[in-house]
Parts: C-alpha cells; structure tokens; sequence
C-alpha cells in the first residue's frame, strides 16, 4: 500500500534551529524533513514536505490534499490558536489529519491552550520534538491502511 501524506508546517518554523532552541530544540526544519522522506520511504509512503508564514497558503495546500494526498500532518505554528480558515479546510477536505506541534502547548501560556485545529484532527501529538514527526507519519500510515 502507497500513499502520499503532506506534511504541513506553518509561520516561523522555518526559523527552526535558530528559534528558541530551549523550546524548540536545535534541528532546522530541512533536517526534520529528509527525516520525514526517509522514514516516508521505509513506510512506503510518498511525504510531500512543506512550510509557509501564510495562513491563505495553508489552506491552499489543505484544499489541495482532497485530490493529491491520502493524509495531512500538520503542525500550524500559531494559527493553531486563531484560524477558522484552517480548521473550515481540514474540515471540508475529508481525509486523516494529525495535529503536531513539537512543544507540550498544555504545558506553556494559556493562549497556547486552545487549538481550533484539534476539534477536526483524527490524532493530535505534541511535545516529543522533532520525533512528534516520525510518529505522525507512523500513525498516518495505518490510519491510511484502515481505510483502503
Ligand atoms: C508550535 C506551538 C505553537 O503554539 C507555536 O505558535 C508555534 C510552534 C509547536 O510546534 O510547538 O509556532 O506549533
């Protein structure tokens, strides 16, 4: 079984590495991702690999999985905490998402607390780093083989 599984990230986390690394750890987003196509290989799964800073280019892409991905992982930075757009996308898209954010947001400011993205998650992950990923894409794969 194949599959394609985008995995999604939002604003700043192309600053990984630099940014707050006592938070976020010290591993850059283009190291995160060849860990992600490698263990995408060795699942079999095809992982289309992404970042942007704009909320519009999110739900472009989220739009875009219903004909060309089997799955969405996605890790929404901040629009976690405020985006109806994101959360109307993944809804309307009708395929597995996982949530993931490499911090536990439970365990930082109340702001971070509230997610509109994981009422219209299958799975939510967060606070394992960048391994939070690796299991994502485990999750996807069978999450993936229980509906084919
Ligand atoms: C994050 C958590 C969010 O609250 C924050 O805005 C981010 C990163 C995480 O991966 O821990 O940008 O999604």
């Amino acid at each position: 079984m194949t599959g394609t599984v985008f995995v999604l990230n939002g604003p700043n986390l192309n600053m990984l590495g630099q940014r707050e690394p006592g938070i976020y750890g010290g591993k850059g987003l283009a190291e995160i991702g060849e860990e992600c196509r490698k263990a995408g290989v060795k699942s079999d799964l095809t992982v289309d690999f992404r970042q942007t800073n704009h909320e519009g280019v999110l739900v472009d892409w989220i739009q875009e999985a219903a004909d060309g991905a089997e799955g969405i992982v996605i890790n929404p930075g901040a629009y976690t905490h405020t985006s109806v757009a994101i959360h109307d996308a993944l809804r309307a898209v009708g395929k597995p998402v996982i949530e993931l954010h490499l911090s536990n947001i439970f365990a930082r400011e109340a702001f971070r607390h509230h997610s509109y993205v994981s009422p219209v998650a299958t799975g939510v992950i967060c606070g394992l780093g960048p391994a939070g990923y690796i299991l994502a894409l485990s999750a996807m794969k069978q999450l993936i083989a229980a509906r084919s």
